[in-house]
């Protein structure tokens, strides 16, 4: 029976590089959809109004905050002026207590604001000089429907956070009330999705950087369209001709996406159940937030319709997120002879104990079809991308690179090699030679503190 359930996994899991090329080009669409108008797809395609993108001759100090990933970050840059030189970073991390991300807006946002302060109380060397104010780019890894490059208001909360109030709000201003209330004279020169920060900070030292991609918590991205091809822009032509798009991909849904039953049951007892009938959307099979909780779906089952666990206590395993996505990562990446991680994993977190080595060898492949079936369908993505911007074929041989980042591609080995094999193979051997894919170290970090310097209020960096 447990091998039947694992057999049934597998089958519905399956990714046909047929179906990968569906979802890439179901993708493309709904990306020109999406920027037709409004409500045009389920893939937002919001305006980021980043129109330049770094130069390398960005200058001065500049913070940054970066709220929606695993942890809370503050950061100082200093940027040298000359070629992608960055003088001096300084960052400080923090995870933010988990009741904080289903309270209030103004407990939210006091949190950040204390913890900003005490950052740039330590900011005793580069003080801002001239009456200055400090200026910061803030980077909110959420859905926000941009007015201009510092101002928007949140759409919906995605990943673990949950507070009603926030919604519809002007984050910016939000975050402004707070910073008074600790007497911090900043400006929020920009407000930016990790994603677009990762595209930032990557063509500050590359200039092929054509999208930024996020793979942690939750997946996102972001790419630079030609503002005369995005018809709901009803504002002036940008002089760039460029302009950012977050593209908000994880609502992206296909009825290409191979779905079983672990996830519709996910979906439906999420913080944000999917608004169109029992269809999954793509974030909930290939984020983080989801990948160890999906497992644990499986093996509660198999473990309930057999006995290949023994006559285990369930409670544990009934818990929701209690199996984490490192924790599926440890166990899939087992190289001991006896699975011996996968033993401790499941002891540790599960109260699993005394398994076969049978049992311990179901779990990897568990882990495997779920992890595989999250990287190829990133690739598809990936290659819907770069099929929208007319480099998926090998025609011209313009160079193309993806960054990415999040805890998921940085840590998940076997994911991230997924990935890259499964969009060579979609690319094929000539397109794939012009198409690279990078790790963009400090994701959006430099990202936020380059595009502020880029609007800075006292800035003359064309
Ligand atoms: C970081 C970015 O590097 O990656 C963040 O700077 C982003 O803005 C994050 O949210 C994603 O990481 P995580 O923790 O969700 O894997
Ligand atoms: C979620 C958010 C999105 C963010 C992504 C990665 O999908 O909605 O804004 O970019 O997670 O952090």
């Amino acid at each position: 029976m447990a091998e039947r359930v694992v057999a049934d996994l597998r089958e519905k899991c399956e990714t046909p590089p047929s179906l990968l090329r569906e979802v890439a080009s179901e993708m493309a669409r709904e990306m020109g959809a999406g920027l037709e108008k409004e409500g045009g797809s389920r893939v937002k395609m919001l305006l980021s109004y980043v129109d330049k993108l770094p130069t390398g001759r960005e200058e001065g100090l500049f913070y940054g905050l970066d709220l929606g990933g695993t942890n809370f970050r503050v950061l100082r840059v200093q940027l040298g002026g000359n070629e992608k030189h960055v003088v001096n970073r300084e960052s400080r991390e923090v995870s933010i207590p988990p009741h904080l991300m289903s309270g209030s807006s103004s407990e939210l946002f006091g949190f950040i604001a204390t913890e900003l302060a005490e950052f740039v109380a330590d900011d005793k060397c580069t003080a801002i000089s001239n009456g200055k104010k400090r200026e910061l780019g803030f980077t909110f890894s959420f859905p926000v429907k941009q007015r201009s490059v510092a101002s928007g208001t949140l759409v919906k909360w995605t990943k673990a956070f949950s507070i009603d109030d926030a919604v519809g709000e002007d984050v910016v201003a939000e975050l402004q009330t707070a910073m008074e209330k600790q007497g911090l004279d900043m400006h929020v020169a920009a407000l930016i999705n990790d994603a677009v920060g990762t595209l930032a900070g990557a063509r500050y030292y590359d200039q092929d950087v054509v999208a930024g991609v996020i793979f942690g918590t939750g997946t996102n991205a972001a790419y630079v369209e030609k503002a005369n091809a995005i018809p709901k822009w009803e504002g002036e032509l940008p002089h760039s001709g460029d302009m950012v798009i977050n593209m908000e991909w994880g609502n992206f849904c296909s009825s290409h996406l191979p779905i079983t039953e672990y996830d519709e049951e996910l979906d439906k007892e999420s913080l944000n159940p999917g608004e169109q009938a029992s269809i999954c959307i793509y974030e909930k099979l290939m984020s983080g937030m989801y990948l160890g909780e999906i497992v644990r779906r499986v093996l509660l089952k198999m473990s309930a319709h057999s006995s290949v666990f023994g006559n285990i206590d369930h409670t544990k395993l009934k818990t929701h997120f209690l199996l984490r996505t490192p924790h599926i990562s440890a166990m899939h990446h087992d190289e001991t002879p006896d699975l011996k991680i996968v033993a401790e994993k499941l002891e540790e977190n599960l109260e699993i104990t005394g398994t076969s080595l049978e049992a311990r060898k179901l779990v990897v492949e568990i882990c495997d079809i779920v992890a595989r079936r999250a990287a190829r369908l990133a690739a598809a993505g990936l290659a819907g991308i770069l099929m929208k911007l007319g480099r998926d074929c090998s025609v011209e041989k313009q160079r193309s690179v993806i960054a990415i980042d999040g805890g998921l591609f940085e840590h998940y080995t076997k994911f991230r090699e997924c990935l890259e094999i499964t969009l060579g193979e979609l690319l094929g051997d000539e397109a794939g030679k012009s198409v690279a894919v990078k790790h963009a170290d400090d994701g959006s970090g430099i990202g936020a503190a380059l595009i502020a310097a880029s609007q800075s209020q006292y800035s003359n960096v064309e």
